[in-house]
């Protein structure tokens, strides 16, 4: 939530922060706004809406310095105005500041501030940060530690802050000079040549440069065109590692397609394959995974397995517990991150904990590990972004290797995680009860995922125009049984997010249990019928929407038969395996969604009111 970036170098700053922004749009969309200290003082534009908006705006303020911040922002404290838009400056006019987070104690500093005689422009928390530094930097003689003044003055006022931040502070005495501290929300730094920039993804830096310094939670650094001395908020000196970015900026560019959410769908073969490249051991016969830091004797002593994940992971890990029920045997538990973090749940000795994320920085996902480690539990990240808190903070995991992910909607994450999942639970099977006839069984059926999710692809065609035919309904069902059924949550929450149909997932059989009550021909339902032992069990579920006049929209397996009528649209999917079923079956859901959305005239990359990654709680 929030993308923020600042610049220091030779070059124009403006311009190159929001070139920064326009690659974090997709952390929020409410506002945009660059601060650039030129002239002896701090020129602002702050515009509601896309940072496009922003562009237009700059233009008018001829902004031509070569230090500066700028915040794209998804609103928390304070309604979408240009005055609750980032950047802030202190109302002594010394400091400007971007902040993504929540500063949970602002009332309370506030009160302090305005008895101080400081004044307040936005309704935001943010601007209480912006104020506190300021009077620690009033206040602040050369800092005996051998820090600067502004860095004390920044480090004086995080030990004040309750909440989350990441931040990036400009002074005006100092141009040249940006400090930038983070706790719970990301920031990295890009060491380009003879500029530093930093901002919350490695996508607003690729440009500049593929040097990276990935800021750890309790961590200031102070950057100038040159250099970069990061210290902690207790004043200890912090040695720093420099990364190289594997991505190019290319990954994270639109090019034919029409939205981020259309590319990543039709890119999901390829990330497969980059998924599982080099993970299957050389008999063919399991998985293997480099970075797990546990040992196979390790894994035989689990007897429960914990997943916790928020959203679209949240149904990948649903599908990873029904594959390693199926194929290890072992008890497993999916929570909400969100809901383990405060539960309290009771645990078992010997369990296991995975957490799984796309971003590597969503707040519920993080906190529901640190709990877990807490207790004495290892902790295991499946994680997209290398070098998220989630994936440094784990005790090892596993990448997905897919690129990156701009579209609001995940696809193709969630097909990777549901790929690792299979992978994960054929690897902890072959530990105990499945055979290697079994292993290479399935070996083999994961190595043909690509080819089959490359023919769901073609039915695109035809999806769309069932989408047409169904874009203007209120409200759709998607039920499913088995491990489909966490397809049907996925379904309905692609659909609510990008179009904001209102779409319910639940177990087909679940339906006649209180859902049934919507059906009517304006609510139809998409069911998901491979041709498995449960065929005739969810074609007798369909009669039941039917005889009460509900639309179908039913997925088939290509070698199932539907009684003559029961459908009124059909779309077939490939025969697959099981473990490989999952992530064929998520293809036309996918496809439905941004059809719809887009027939809807939605904006499907940047729905309303979401931000990409959530950082706040
Ligand atoms: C929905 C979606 C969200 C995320 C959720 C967790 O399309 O993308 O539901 O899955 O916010 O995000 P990560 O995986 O980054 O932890």
């Amino acid at each position: 939530m929030c993308g923020i970036v600042g610049y220091v170098g030779k070059q124009k700053a403006a311009p190159l922060i929001i070139e920064g922004l326009k690659r974090l749009e997709y952390r929020g969309y409410d506002s945009a706004g660059v601060a650039v200290l030129q002239d002896g003082r701090f020129a602002v534009a702050k515009k509601t809406g896309r940072v496009a908006n922003l562009e237009g705006e700059t233009a008018k303020h001829r902004l031509h310095g070569t230090h500066g911040i700028g915040h794209t922002r998804w609103a928390t404290h304070g309604g979408v105005t240009d005055a609750n838009a980032h950047p802030h400056v202190s109302s002594d006019g010394k400091i400007a500041l971007i902040h993504n987070g929540v500063i949970e104690n602002y009332a309370h500093i506030k009160k302090f501030l305005l008895g101080k005689g400081y004044t307040f422009s936005s309704e935001t928390d943010t601007e209480v940060l912006c104020n506190l530094i300021a009077y620690h930097y009033a206040k602040e003689p050369a800092a005996a530690n051998g820090d600067s003044r502004f860095v004390e003055s920044v480090r004086k006022t995080l030990r004040h802050a309750e909440g989350t931040y990441g931040i990036v502070i400009m002074a005006l005495d100092l141009p040249g000079e940006l400090v930038t501290a983070r706790k719970g929300s990301p920031l990295i730094l890009g060491l380009g040549d003879g500029e530093t920039l930093v901002a919350s993804d490695v996508s607003a830096i690729v440009s500049r440069t593929q040097n990276v310094v990935y800021l750890k939670d309790g961590e200031i650094a102070h950057l100038t065109p040159t250099t970069c001395a990061i210290t902690t908020l207790s004043s200890g000196t912090v040695q720093t590692v420099v990364d190289k970015v594997t991505w190019s900026i290319a990954d994270s560019e639109l090019g034919a397609h029409a939205h981020f959410m259309e590319k990543e769908i039709f890119e999901q073969p390829t990330a497969l394959e980059n998924a599982m490249r080099g993970r299957f051991a050389e008999d063919g016969s399991t998985a293997r995974f480099g970075g797990l830091n546990i040992t196979p004797g390790e894994f035989r002593t689990v007897d429960r397995f914990m997943f916790c994940a928020c959203g679209t992971a949240l149904h990948a890990c649903m599908v990873t517990e029904h594959l390693i029920e199926r194929f290890a045997r072992i008890p497993v538990e999916c929570d909400y991150a969100s809901e383990f973090r405060y539960r309290n749940a009771p645990l078992f000795r010997n369990s296991l904990f995975f957490v799984m994320s796309q971003s590597g920085e969503t707040i519920d996902t993080l906190a529901a590990l640190r709990e877990a480690k807490r207790k004495g539990y290892k902790v295991l990240a499946i994680n997209n972004v290398v070098g998220s808190t989630i994936a440094r903070e784990a005790d090892g995991g596993i990448y997905q290797h897919v690129g990156p992910e701009v579209g609001v909607a995940s696809t193709k994450a969630f097909t990777s995680q549901l790929l690792i999942g299979a992978m994960l639970a054929l690897y902890i099977g072959r530990m105990r009860d499945l055979s290697f006839s079994e292993g290479t069984e399935i070996v083999n059926a994961l190595k043909g995922t690509p080819d089959l999710v490359r023919q769901a692809l073609a039915q695109a065609p035809h999806i769309k125009a069932i989408a047409k035919r169904f874009a203007k309904v209120t409200d759709m069902l998607f039920l499913g049984r088995m491990s489909l059924f966490p397809i049907a949550l996925e379904g309905a929450l692609k659909l609510k997010e990008i179009s904001y149909i209102h779409a319910e997932g639940y177990p087909a059989a679940e339906m006649k249990h209180g859902p049934i009550a919507l059906i009517s021909e304006e609510c139809p339902s998409v069911f998901f019928a491979p041709n498995n032992e449960l065929f005739n069990k969810v074609v007798s579920s369909m009669q039941e929407i039917k005889a009460r006049k509900g639309p179908i929209i039913a997925i088939i397996t290509e070698d199932a038969e539907l009684p003559a009528g029961l459908a009124d649209e059909v779309i077939r999917i490939p025969r697959c395996h099981e473990a490989v079923l999952p992530i064929v079956a998520s293809i036309p859901v996918q496809l439905l969604s941004y059809y719809i959305a887009v027939e809807r005239g939605c904006d499907v990359d940047k729905p309303r009111n979401l931000a990409k990654s959530v950082t706040v709680e």
